[in-house]
Protein backbone atom coordinates (compact mmCIF):
# COMPACT_ATOMS: atom_id res chain seq x y z
CA UNK A 1 0.00 0.00 0.00
CA UNK A 2 1.26 3.46 -0.85
CA UNK A 3 2.15 5.69 1.92
CA UNK A 4 -0.35 8.27 2.62
CA UNK A 5 0.70 11.44 1.07
CA UNK A 6 3.79 10.33 -0.83
CA UNK A 7 4.19 11.76 -4.42
CA UNK A 8 2.58 9.35 -7.20
CA UNK A 9 5.74 7.66 -9.15
CA UNK A 10 6.33 9.77 -12.36
CA UNK A 11 5.13 8.43 -15.78
CA UNK A 12 7.66 7.37 -18.70
CA UNK A 13 6.62 10.58 -20.23
CA UNK A 14 8.42 12.44 -17.33
CA UNK A 15 11.06 10.27 -15.88
CA UNK A 16 14.38 11.99 -16.59
CA UNK A 17 15.83 9.33 -18.62
CA UNK A 18 18.82 9.41 -20.90
CA UNK A 19 17.94 12.29 -23.26
CA UNK A 20 17.06 14.48 -20.62
CA UNK A 21 19.58 14.25 -18.30
CA UNK A 22 21.67 15.03 -21.20
CA UNK A 23 19.67 17.46 -22.82
CA UNK A 24 19.34 19.52 -18.69
CA UNK A 25 23.25 19.49 -18.61
CA UNK A 26 23.74 21.26 -22.00
CA UNK A 27 20.98 23.69 -20.95
CA UNK A 28 22.65 24.88 -17.17
CA UNK A 29 25.64 26.29 -19.72
CA UNK A 30 22.80 28.18 -21.62
CA UNK A 31 23.77 31.48 -19.30
CA UNK A 32 27.45 31.62 -20.10
CA UNK A 33 28.13 34.74 -20.65
CA UNK A 34 31.30 33.79 -22.91
CA UNK A 35 29.86 32.35 -26.03
CA UNK A 36 32.70 30.52 -27.01
CA UNK A 37 33.08 28.93 -23.58
CA UNK A 38 29.49 28.11 -23.48
CA UNK A 39 29.89 26.33 -26.92
CA UNK A 40 32.36 24.12 -26.59
CA UNK A 41 30.86 23.31 -22.70
CA UNK A 42 27.38 22.36 -24.30
CA UNK A 43 29.27 20.54 -27.36
CA UNK A 44 31.41 18.59 -24.63
CA UNK A 45 28.73 17.55 -22.94
CA UNK A 46 26.99 16.58 -25.91
CA UNK A 47 29.77 14.36 -27.16
CA UNK A 48 30.88 13.06 -23.60
CA UNK A 49 26.99 11.74 -23.12
CA UNK A 50 26.38 10.51 -26.41
CA UNK A 51 29.84 8.28 -25.99
CA UNK A 52 28.82 7.44 -22.47
CA UNK A 53 25.22 5.68 -24.17
CA UNK A 54 26.81 4.85 -26.87
CA UNK A 55 29.25 2.21 -25.16
CA UNK A 56 26.76 1.78 -21.97
CA UNK A 57 28.92 2.90 -19.79
CA UNK A 58 29.30 0.51 -16.47
CA UNK A 59 29.80 1.63 -13.41
CA UNK A 60 32.92 -0.03 -12.50
CA UNK A 61 34.05 0.89 -16.11
CA UNK A 62 33.21 4.62 -14.67
CA UNK A 63 35.27 4.02 -11.55
CA UNK A 64 37.90 2.70 -13.20
CA UNK A 65 37.97 5.94 -15.65
CA UNK A 66 37.85 7.95 -12.53
CA UNK A 67 40.80 6.44 -10.77
CA UNK A 68 42.83 6.21 -14.46
CA UNK A 69 42.15 10.35 -14.72
CA UNK A 70 43.24 10.77 -11.18
CA UNK A 71 46.50 8.48 -11.70
CA UNK A 72 47.33 10.92 -14.43
CA UNK A 73 46.95 13.75 -12.37
CA UNK A 74 49.53 12.05 -9.59
CA UNK A 75 51.97 11.24 -12.26
CA UNK A 76 52.35 15.08 -13.29
CA UNK A 77 55.10 16.24 -11.39
CA UNK A 78 54.94 20.40 -12.23
CA UNK A 79 58.32 20.11 -13.75
CA UNK A 80 59.48 17.51 -16.89
CA UNK A 81 56.40 14.37 -16.27
CA UNK A 82 53.33 15.90 -17.86
CA UNK A 83 50.89 12.68 -17.78
CA UNK A 84 47.65 14.53 -19.23
CA UNK A 85 49.85 15.97 -22.30
CA UNK A 86 51.03 12.04 -22.75
CA UNK A 87 47.60 10.88 -22.59
CA UNK A 88 46.38 13.57 -25.60
CA UNK A 89 49.63 12.42 -27.36
CA UNK A 90 48.69 8.47 -27.55
CA UNK A 91 44.82 9.62 -27.84
CA UNK A 92 45.87 11.74 -31.23
CA UNK A 93 44.40 14.70 -29.74
CA UNK A 94 47.75 16.32 -29.93
CA UNK A 95 48.17 16.34 -33.40
CA UNK A 96 44.51 17.03 -34.27
CA UNK A 97 44.93 20.27 -32.22
CA UNK A 98 48.42 20.90 -33.94
CA UNK A 99 46.49 20.18 -37.68
CA UNK A 100 43.65 22.72 -36.78
CA UNK A 101 45.91 25.41 -35.62
CA UNK A 102 48.15 25.08 -38.39
CA UNK A 103 46.37 25.16 -41.76
CA UNK A 104 49.32 26.40 -43.43
CA UNK A 105 49.55 26.47 -47.32
CA UNK A 106 50.89 23.88 -49.61
CA UNK A 107 54.48 25.61 -50.28
CA UNK A 108 55.10 25.78 -46.11
CA UNK A 109 56.80 22.93 -44.03
CA UNK A 110 54.51 20.99 -42.03
CA UNK A 111 54.31 21.20 -38.56
CA UNK A 112 53.99 18.11 -36.29
CA UNK A 113 54.14 17.74 -32.27
CA UNK A 114 55.98 19.95 -29.93
CA UNK A 115 56.88 16.60 -27.26
CA UNK A 116 57.41 17.64 -22.98
CA UNK A 117 61.06 17.53 -24.05
CA UNK A 118 61.36 21.14 -25.05
CA UNK A 119 64.01 23.15 -22.96
CA UNK A 120 63.78 26.98 -23.68
CA UNK A 121 67.17 28.96 -23.64
CA UNK A 122 70.20 26.77 -24.63
CA UNK A 123 73.07 27.98 -26.05
CA UNK A 124 73.37 29.80 -29.16
CA UNK A 125 75.52 27.50 -31.48
CA UNK A 126 78.01 28.62 -34.44
CA UNK A 127 77.46 26.95 -38.34
CA UNK A 128 77.86 23.86 -37.73
CA UNK A 129 79.11 23.27 -34.09
CA UNK A 130 78.42 20.00 -32.50
CA UNK A 131 75.83 19.83 -30.23
CA UNK A 132 76.66 16.11 -28.67
CA UNK A 133 78.39 15.84 -25.66
CA UNK A 134 78.04 12.85 -25.05
CA UNK A 135 78.72 9.54 -28.21
CA UNK A 136 76.69 8.21 -31.03
CA UNK A 137 77.05 7.81 -34.71
CA UNK A 138 77.99 11.20 -35.68
CA UNK A 139 76.05 12.94 -38.18
CA UNK A 140 75.59 16.57 -39.82
CA UNK A 141 72.17 18.09 -40.74
CA UNK A 142 72.27 20.81 -43.45
CA UNK A 143 69.41 23.12 -45.61
CA UNK A 144 68.15 26.66 -45.41
CA UNK A 145 65.03 28.27 -44.10
CA UNK A 146 62.64 29.79 -46.60
CA UNK A 147 60.06 31.35 -47.18
CA UNK A 148 57.58 30.58 -49.52
CA UNK A 149 58.72 32.05 -52.93
CA UNK A 150 61.94 29.99 -52.14
CA UNK A 151 63.75 33.40 -50.94
CA UNK A 152 66.11 32.79 -47.97
CA UNK A 153 65.61 34.13 -44.34
CA UNK A 154 68.95 34.78 -43.21
CA UNK A 155 68.69 35.36 -39.15
CA UNK A 156 66.08 32.64 -38.84
CA UNK A 157 66.65 31.09 -36.13
CA UNK A 158 66.05 27.09 -35.07
CA UNK A 159 66.01 25.68 -31.81
CA UNK A 160 66.86 22.08 -32.10
CA UNK A 161 66.62 18.76 -29.66
CA UNK A 162 67.21 14.98 -29.68
CA UNK A 163 67.74 12.29 -27.49
CA UNK A 164 71.15 11.11 -26.57
CA UNK A 165 72.02 7.53 -27.92
CA UNK A 166 70.15 5.95 -24.83
CA UNK A 167 67.10 7.13 -25.90
CA UNK A 168 66.67 9.85 -23.56
CA UNK A 169 66.87 13.67 -23.46
CA UNK A 170 68.74 16.33 -21.19
CA UNK A 171 66.51 17.00 -18.90
CA UNK A 172 65.05 13.36 -18.62
CA UNK A 173 68.24 11.39 -17.88
CA UNK A 174 70.11 13.86 -15.04
CA UNK A 175 73.07 11.75 -16.45
CA UNK A 176 73.18 14.24 -19.04
CA UNK A 177 74.61 17.83 -19.20
CA UNK A 178 71.22 20.46 -19.67
CA UNK A 179 72.82 21.59 -23.12
CA UNK A 180 73.19 17.87 -24.69
CA UNK A 181 71.81 17.75 -27.85
CA UNK A 182 70.58 20.79 -27.68
CA UNK A 183 71.25 24.23 -29.27
CA UNK A 184 70.08 27.49 -31.29
CA UNK A 185 71.29 27.71 -34.40
CA UNK A 186 71.39 31.00 -36.30
CA UNK A 187 71.11 30.90 -40.57
CA UNK A 188 73.45 32.22 -42.40
CA UNK A 189 73.33 35.46 -44.79
CA UNK A 190 72.17 32.55 -47.47
CA UNK A 191 69.29 31.38 -44.92
CA UNK A 192 71.92 28.21 -44.63
CA UNK A 193 71.77 26.18 -41.34
CA UNK A 194 74.82 23.44 -40.79
CA UNK A 195 73.96 21.44 -37.45
CA UNK A 196 76.45 18.48 -36.42
CA UNK A 197 75.01 16.07 -33.97
CA UNK A 198 74.21 12.14 -33.57
CA UNK A 199 72.13 9.95 -36.23
CA UNK A 200 68.85 10.10 -34.00
CA UNK A 201 67.47 6.68 -32.20
CA UNK A 202 63.83 5.76 -32.04
CA UNK A 203 63.13 5.63 -28.13
CA UNK A 204 59.80 4.79 -26.44
CA UNK A 205 57.57 7.35 -24.60
CA UNK A 206 57.38 6.84 -21.02
CA UNK A 207 55.84 3.96 -19.83
CA UNK A 208 55.93 3.88 -16.22
CA UNK A 209 52.91 5.84 -15.33
CA UNK A 210 48.96 5.59 -16.45
CA UNK A 211 49.69 6.15 -20.05
CA UNK A 212 51.78 3.40 -20.11
CA UNK A 213 49.74 0.98 -18.62
CA UNK A 214 46.75 2.23 -21.15
CA UNK A 215 49.15 1.29 -23.98
CA UNK A 216 49.98 -1.81 -22.78
CA UNK A 217 45.94 -2.93 -22.27
CA UNK A 218 45.56 -1.85 -25.71
CA UNK A 219 48.37 -3.93 -27.30
CA UNK A 220 49.66 -0.37 -28.59
CA UNK A 221 53.78 -0.18 -28.48
CA UNK A 222 55.81 3.31 -26.99
CA UNK A 223 57.64 3.71 -29.27
CA UNK A 224 58.53 6.67 -31.58
CA UNK A 225 60.65 7.09 -34.71
CA UNK A 226 64.06 8.51 -34.59
CA UNK A 227 63.69 12.20 -34.91
CA UNK A 228 64.98 15.49 -34.55
CA UNK A 229 62.90 18.13 -32.91
CA UNK A 230 62.82 21.87 -34.82
CA UNK A 231 61.03 25.28 -33.10
CA UNK A 232 62.12 27.61 -35.93
CA UNK A 233 61.64 31.64 -35.87
CA UNK A 234 62.27 34.30 -38.38
CA UNK A 235 60.50 38.23 -38.11
CA UNK A 236 57.37 38.57 -40.30
CA UNK A 237 56.81 34.63 -40.21
CA UNK A 238 54.73 31.92 -38.17
CA UNK A 239 57.17 29.98 -36.06
CA UNK A 240 57.20 26.27 -37.21
CA UNK A 241 57.06 23.50 -34.73
CA UNK A 242 58.19 20.21 -36.55
CA UNK A 243 60.31 17.15 -36.57
CA UNK A 244 62.68 15.45 -39.14
CA UNK A 245 62.28 11.54 -38.86
CA UNK A 246 64.68 8.83 -40.69
CA UNK A 247 63.20 7.67 -43.22
CA UNK A 248 64.36 3.89 -43.04
CA UNK A 249 62.87 4.00 -39.19
CA UNK A 250 60.91 0.65 -38.83
CA UNK A 251 58.23 3.09 -36.23
CA UNK A 252 57.20 5.44 -39.00
CA UNK A 253 54.01 3.95 -39.52
CA UNK A 254 52.69 3.33 -36.20
CA UNK A 255 54.07 6.66 -33.96
CA UNK A 256 52.90 6.51 -30.87
CA UNK A 257 51.99 9.86 -30.83
CA UNK A 258 51.12 9.83 -34.66
CA UNK A 259 52.98 12.72 -35.38
CA UNK A 260 54.97 11.53 -38.85
CA UNK A 261 54.08 13.61 -41.88
CA UNK A 262 55.47 12.26 -45.30
CA UNK A 263 57.35 15.54 -46.20
CA UNK A 264 59.29 15.54 -42.91
CA UNK A 265 60.97 12.10 -43.58
CA UNK A 266 64.96 12.53 -44.51
CA UNK A 267 68.02 10.22 -45.10
CA UNK A 268 70.73 10.11 -43.22
CA UNK A 269 73.59 9.04 -46.09
CA UNK A 270 76.81 7.74 -44.70
CA UNK A 271 80.33 9.67 -46.40
CA UNK A 272 83.46 8.63 -45.51
CA UNK A 273 85.87 10.50 -43.79
CA UNK A 274 87.53 11.69 -47.03
CA UNK A 275 84.48 13.47 -48.32
CA UNK A 276 85.38 17.47 -48.52
CA UNK A 277 82.78 17.74 -45.96
CA UNK A 278 84.32 16.07 -43.23
CA UNK A 279 87.11 18.85 -43.62
CA UNK A 280 84.33 21.30 -43.52
CA UNK A 281 82.84 20.16 -40.32
CA UNK A 282 85.71 18.98 -38.74
CA UNK A 283 84.43 15.26 -38.83
CA UNK A 284 87.90 12.34 -37.93
CA UNK A 285 85.67 9.36 -39.72
CA UNK A 286 82.57 8.57 -41.67
CA UNK A 287 79.70 10.93 -40.62
CA UNK A 288 75.89 10.30 -41.63
CA UNK A 289 74.72 13.64 -43.87
CA UNK A 290 70.97 14.46 -44.30
CA UNK A 291 69.32 17.39 -46.11
CA UNK A 292 66.44 19.37 -45.87
CA UNK A 293 65.57 22.76 -46.39
CA UNK A 294 62.20 24.05 -44.45
CA UNK A 295 59.45 26.87 -45.51
CA UNK A 296 58.07 29.33 -43.41
CA UNK A 297 54.36 30.79 -43.63
CA UNK A 298 54.23 34.55 -43.49
CA UNK A 299 52.55 35.94 -40.87
C1 LIG B 1 58.83 13.71 -28.16
O1 LIG B 1 59.01 13.59 -29.34
O2 LIG B 1 59.74 14.20 -27.52
C2 LIG B 1 57.55 13.25 -27.53
C3 LIG B 1 56.37 13.63 -28.11
C4 LIG B 1 55.19 13.21 -27.52
C5 LIG B 1 55.21 12.43 -26.38
C6 LIG B 1 56.42 12.05 -25.81
C7 LIG B 1 57.61 12.46 -26.41
FE1 LIG C 1 61.12 13.59 -29.37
Amino acid sequence: MKTPGAKPVAGASERLNEARISQKVIDSFAGTDDPRLRRIMQRLVHHLHAFVSEVELSEEEWRAGIDFLTATGQACDGKVRQEFILLSDVLGVSMLVDAINHRASEAASESTVLGPFYIPGMPERGYGEDMALTAGEPALVQGKVLDCAGQPLPGAVLDVWQTAANGMYSGQDTDQPSANLRGRYRCDAQGRFAIRTLVPVSYPIPTDGPVGRLLEATARHPWRPAHLHFMIAAPGYHQLVTHLFNEEDPYLDSDAVFGVKDSLRVAYRLRSADDPLAAEFGFQGGFHHACHDFVLEPR
